[in-house]
């Protein structure tokens, strides 16, 4: 598979012209279904109505996925319920763990100021994890959303350590929903391979921006 490219495209069709078992590992954001505009300059997230479009990708990211390899999946406490119950129903993948990203702040709001995200851990096969102290509660501060990034930037931080956890060195590393490219460009600083697909020109720009 040729390697350190944002693609873009929409991630299900991209998938499928991908061969069976060819990338190491996934971490990705998906849009959560949220249907919201973000920010002051009510930002937009293609697909964010469409909570279907995390069941069709994983199908997908199930085939490309090498055996014994593992799944980072970023969600919300509102969009989990239903994607587990649509992974365990309809997909081959093991749920193996639910971590708890606590943010160091809290968002913008009122009553219940989020404070938290969730990331499940998905697996196909029995994935080997290098790190020992990666616990289930992963702590980091989020990312201030401004006029010029992504509203669901994520923190380089946070993503290295999945990275280092479950990846070797030059290992391929696909982000199906890569937004501005968070997950590329820590695989870049720590020599693994990278794929992004981003459906959004303005988010494939921002991404190219960050890494290339
Ligand atoms: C939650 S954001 C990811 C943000 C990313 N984690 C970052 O750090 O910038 C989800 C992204 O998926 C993109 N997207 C939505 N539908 C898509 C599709 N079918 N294929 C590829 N990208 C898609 C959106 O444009 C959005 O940028």
């Amino acid at each position: 598979m040729e390697a350190n490219k944002i693609i873009h495209g929409d991630c299900i069709e991209v998938m499928r012209e991908m061969p069976n078992n060819c990338v190491d590992l996934i971490i990705t954001d998906p849009p959560y279904g949220d249907n919201v505009a973000y920010g002051l300059n009510k930002k937009v997230i293609k697909n964010n109505e469409n909570p279907l479009i995390n069941c069709s990708a994983l199908v997908e990211c199930y085939r490309v996925l090498k055996k014994n390899s593992s799944l980072y999946l970023f969600t919300n406490w509102k969009h989990y319920p239903f994607l587990t119950e649509f992974i365990v129903r309809y997909t081959k993948f093991n749920i193996r763990h639910l971590v708890v990203w606590k943010k160091h702040n809290f968002g913008l709001g009122w009553a219940f100021r989020h404070q938290y995200e969730l990331i499940l851990i998905l697996e196909k096969g029995k994935p080997k994890y290098n790190l020992k102290d990666f616990s289930d509660v992963q702590t980091c501060s989020h990312i201030n959303h401004n006029k010029e990034n992504h509203p669901h930037e994520k923190p380089i931080d946070l993503i290295t350590k999945m990275i280092l956890h479950s990846s070797k060195e030059n290992s391929v590393v696909l982000d199906p929903f890569c937004g501005s490219g968070s997950v590329c460009l820590a695989c870049q600083q720590t020599g693994r391979r990278w794929i992004g697909i981003e459906l959004d020109e303005r988010y494939v720009e921002m991404a190219k921006g960050r890494i290339i």
